[in-house]
């Protein structure tokens, strides 16, 4: 049996719903990312790392990506749709070119709720609206249009059988 736990860190809830989901599928152990000290990764075999994403950023991430790992799984939460967001951006900028070469992560479907925003967080997004607004109708991206049809509102796409790849990947390992 391998011993795996899952570590989190979400600012509003989604994450956190995902990671005790997968801990759950996976009999691991949960813990919050502030909790968890460096040392204690390597009494692991499988590291499961879910962090929130903010302005392209993984948070979180560093915890697990500038430590020792036996093997590291890591999901991504955000409101840009999974099929159709392109990830590119995020990925170079939170992993290096070798850690991606050898590892998968995964991208889960998040949710916002306007009204529970900080102040900053609500700048940073009508900062973002003006800019996806910027962009002529026919070069919008995905994440431009989701954006723009649910700002200022709340929505939860959080969906429990989307954890199962990442599933099927940790039992694969
Ligand atoms: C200030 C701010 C920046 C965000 N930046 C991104 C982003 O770059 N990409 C994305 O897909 N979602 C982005 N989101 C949406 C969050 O990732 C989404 O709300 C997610 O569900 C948050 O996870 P949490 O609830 O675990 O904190 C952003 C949200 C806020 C408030």
């Amino acid at each position: 049996m391998k011993k795996i736990a899952v570590i989190y860190k979400s600012l509003h809830g989604s994450t956190k719903r995902y990671a005790e989901w997968i801990a759950e599928e996976l009999k691991a152990s949960l813990f919050e990312a502030s909790g968890v000290k460096p040392a204690q990764l390597t009494d692991y075999d499988v590291i499961v790392y879910g962090g929130g994403l903010y302005a392209g950023g993984i948070i979180g991430v560093k915890l697990v990506t500038k430590n020792p790992c036996k093997n590291l799984v890591v999901f991504t939460v955000g409101l840009g749709t999974p099929e159709t967001s392109d990830y590119t951006e995020i990925l170079t900028k939170n992993f290096t070119a070798e850690y991606l070469e050898k590892s998968k992560v995964f991208h889960l479907h998040g949710g916002i709720d306007y009204q529970k925003l900080s102040i900053i967080h609500r700048v940073m997004m009508a900062f973002k609206k003006k800019e996806s607004e910027k962009i002529p109708l026919n070069e919008r991206t995905s994440d431009d249009r989701s954006l723009l049809e649910t700002y200022g509102g709340k929505v939860d796409f959080t969906d429990r059988e989307t954890i199962k790849p990442l599933v099927d990947y940790v039992h694969e390992l």
